[in-house]
């Protein structure tokens, strides 16, 4: 296989086994067909389950493209990415009742073990059947979160051992306690033996209150929630994660951070200066065990973090928290499509790029890298 130049490491599919899963349901996650034939709505936040507002209009539209393969291969060759490592979307596994959740998570992490198999034999030149021109595809594995902690290490080693898996995604509610719960220590080991990248991905944003009640929420559709309780929930989340010393007892373990992190790089020295000052933790006198590696060694040897923060302020502060080394660009492909201009591509990702190489004009190889070169490196994502 030719090296790919440009990968897509943040992009998502609703395989159709799961589609059909969410139509059969009534709750949040489902999908809603309405009466007249017109797109069928995806009801996925809780802010979007709102009886005020009539139900063919709830949520997002969802059409093929979460789920049909061949619009992200066109979507890939439109904006000139040549692999894409894909990702069930959120909320992934997390509301399968326990008893099903391990069969869900064989049956979708195969599902998209063999449709990247598929993709890359068609990419393959040597083979005849050239129908897709340069592109290929990994995956991020899904994780049965509601099971009990075993059977999410099961599903773990069984990842390692499927051909075009690299790494699983997850969100931020762990196995219902968040992300600082000492049960999830077994499955932070076997990420950390396997040495599978962890895409740790946001969902659940913050309650309405924090944003004023579920009236104001509702007046700006999803833009509270997506802009700030998505980039708000995540940097909590890894804040848990390290105050509870899991890098400490983990230090091999390795992360990915949906959205450049939330604002993690821009918090960090914030988040260190109060850890440092804070009378609870042992080393400033206190009995409560604080976190014994620093927010900047962590980001420097656990933390990567993806490029999607469409603008440079973000990216370079997401440089400046890390390195070039540890960036890497994603699309949050079907999210965002235009509004209008559905032909030409798409502004949610000609952001990303021009955020890249605008903050790196002078360091192109170093905006190559984040393009595509670091996926493969990290991501190991030569075919075999
Ligand atoms: N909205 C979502 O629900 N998920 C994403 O990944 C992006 C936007
Ligand atoms: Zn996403």
């Amino acid at each position: 296989m030719t090296r790919p130049v440009v990968v897509d490491i943040h992009t998502h599919v609703y395989p159709p086994t799961y589609m059909a899963m969410l139509r059969s349901r009534k709750t949040v996650p489902y999908i809603h067909d309405p009466s007249d034939n017109g797109t069928p709505r995806l009801i996925i936040l809780s802010s979007d389950d709102d009886p005020a507002i009539p139900i063919d209009q709830r949520g997002r539209p969802v059409d093929s493209s979460y789920s049909d393969i061949s619009v992200k291969l066109d979507f890939m060759r439109k904006h000139g990415i040549d692999c894409s490592v894909i990702s069930l979307a959120n909320p992934w596994l997390d509301f399968v009742l326990p008893s099903e959740a391990s069969d869900w998570a064989k049956l979708i992490n195969d599902d998209l073990n063999s449709t990247c198999a598929q993709v890359n034999k068609m990419a393959d030149p040597e083979n005849n059947l050239l129908l897709v021109e340069k592109a290929s595809l990994f995956a991020f594995g899904a994780l049965p979160l509601s099971a009990p902690a075993p059977d999410v290490v099961q599903e773990i080693f069984r990842i390692r051992g499927l051909s075009h898996l690299r790494g699983v995604i997850m969100g931020t509610s762990g196995l219902g306690s968040g992300l600082d719960d000492p049960n999830l220590d077994p499955i932070w080991a076997a990420l950390e033996a396997t040495q599978l990248l962890l895409f740790l991905h946001p969902h659940y944003g913050l309650p309405d209150e924090a944003f004023g009640g579920p009236e104001t929420t509702a007046r700006y559709g999803h833009v509270l929630p997506l802009a700030l309780g998505f980039p708000l929930e995540t940097t909590i989340a890894v804040t848990r994660m390290l105050l509870s010393g899991v890098f400490d007892r983990f230090p091999r373990m390795r992360v990915l951070l949906a959205h450049s992190g939330g604002t993690i790089p821009f918090l960090a020295g914030r988040i260190e200066s109060c850890i440092m000052h804070e009378r609870k933790f042992e080393e400033n006198g206190g009995d409560t065990p604080g976190p014994k590696r620093s927010i900047w060694e962590v980001l420097q040897t656990n933390i990567y973090l993806d490029a999607v923060v469409y603008g440079q302020a973000g990216l370079k502060a997401a440089i400046e928290s890390g390195s070039t080394d540890r960036l890497l660009f994603g699309t949050d492909h079907p999210f965002f499509p235009p509004l209008n201009d559905h032909d030409g591509q798409w502004m949610s990702v000609t952001t990303n790029f021009n955020a890249i190489y605008a903050s790196l004009k002078d360091a192109p190889a170093s905006a190559e890298a984040i393009v595509g070169d670091n996926a493969v490196r990290i991501l190991n994502l030569e075919e075999k």
